[in-house]
């Protein structure tokens, strides 16, 4: 795996094309996910090794992307804590016990890595289904992401109650926001034990913060979890909605990979990262939804712009939405992987 496409690129080595995987890639845009949707609930996806796999490998399959993704959830980790997580369809996630005090706080576990060994399990058969062809990432929420699930009880526009505990109660929110740091260095490397060849941390929600609370309550975990990775020969990939104001700090915390939003010039961005630094994104997914002739125009002109950079890889700037045509994902991994061929 160390000679892949992806892992190269990911440690910033020359590779002769930049190598592409999207971000939710495994999801409700294949007709094939629903066919498995249909019988089980999410959660029972994630939890049964084999049918995770199943998943996981549907991108691998159907679009020929050059690295999988475990497929799983960012909040299994809040769930294993004690938070009594459910998903509805057209709902979203939900804890039925909000966490937003000291007491709440108080009662979340974090020795719960047993109750994640069904993601252990997943990999292996993930694995033994890639049979080496292409590498497979593992992931998990940062700590900052996942409390704001925790506290608003689900998904949120504007992150108030979670905004308030961090304002108003700042030693209770590093107490909660520890606790999370801990369970996800345990998860991360029982991922990495597991056998995946590459991690990302999804901080989807960080955006939201100013430049001093990004700071004081993302960051500053962030740089505590990949401190504590047994991260040697697997890259961290650190993705947050925001990355075009955040990523100099991201880089900070030290890993292989900036995840970037749409919002920026990448080879700007890149330019700023000190050198070693790769940067992964970062075509606004709308752009799927766009004609043929859109997609390869807009690809063509990201790669256009970083063709004489190492440490490129190919992806959207979030993920992959519910409703675009699956025939134009395929098409984009198409026009990618022929682009070094028809320059
Ligand atoms: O990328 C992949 O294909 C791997 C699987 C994956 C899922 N969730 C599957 C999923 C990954 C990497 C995630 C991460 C995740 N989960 C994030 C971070 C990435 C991001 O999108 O910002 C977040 C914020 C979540 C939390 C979450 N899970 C939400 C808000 C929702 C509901 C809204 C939505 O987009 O569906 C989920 C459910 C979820 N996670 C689904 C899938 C395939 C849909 C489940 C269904 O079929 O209804």
């Amino acid at each position: 795996m160390r000679d892949s496409l992806f892992i190269k690129a990911a440690f910033s080595e020359k590779t002769e094309r930049p190598p592409v995987w999207m971000m939710r890639q495994a999801g409700r845009f294949m007709k094939e996910y629903w066919e498995i949707k249909n019988k089980y609930s999410f959660l029972e996806m994630c939890k049964t090794p084999e049918i995770a796999a199943d998943v996981t490998m549907l991108p691998v399959d159907l679009l020929g992307i050059d690295a999988a993704i475990l497929f799983s959830d960012i909040l299994v980790t809040a769930e294993a804590m004690g938070g009594d997580l459910s998903f509805t369809q057209g709902v979203g996630p939900k804890f039925a016990n909000p966490v937003r005090d000291k007491a709440g706080i108080d009662a979340l576990e974090t020795e719960v890595t047993d109750r994640l060994q069904y993601v252990a399990d997943a990999i292996k058969v993930i694995q033994q289904r890639l049979n080496g062809s292409i590498p497979l990432i593992g992931f998990a929420g940062a700590p900052f992401t996942v409390m704001s699930y925790l506290v608003e009880g689900g998904s949120s526009r504007d992150f108030k109650l979670t905004k308030l505990l961090l304002h108003n109660h700042p030693e209770l929110a590093h107490r909660l926001l520890s606790k999370i740091a801990k369970v996800t260095v345990d998860y991360l490397n029982l991922q990495i034990a597991a056998g995946v060849n590459a991690v990302q941390i999804f901080d989807s929600w960080a955006l939201a913060l100013s430049w001093d609370d990004y700071k004081e309550f993302s960051h500053r975990y962030i740089t505590e979890i990949i401190a504590g990775l047994n991260r040697k020969d697997v890259p961290v990939i650190s993705f947050c909605k925001g990355s075009s104001v955040f990523a100099p700090l991201m880089a900070e915390a030290k890993p292989d990979v900036v995840s970037i939003d749409w919002n920026v010039d990448l080879l700007d961005i890149k330019k700023r990262l000190p050198a070693g630094v790769a940067v992964q994104g970062n075509l606004d997914p709308h752009i799927l939804y766009a004609d043929k002739k859109v997609i390869k125009e807009r690809i063509y002109r990201l790669f256009d712009r970083m063709k004489d950079e190492n440490g490129f890889i190919f992806n959207l700037g979030h993920g992959v939405m519910p409703d675009i045509p699956f025939d134009n994902v395929k098409y984009a991994v198409e026009v990618i992987k022929d682009y070094s061929v028809t320059r």
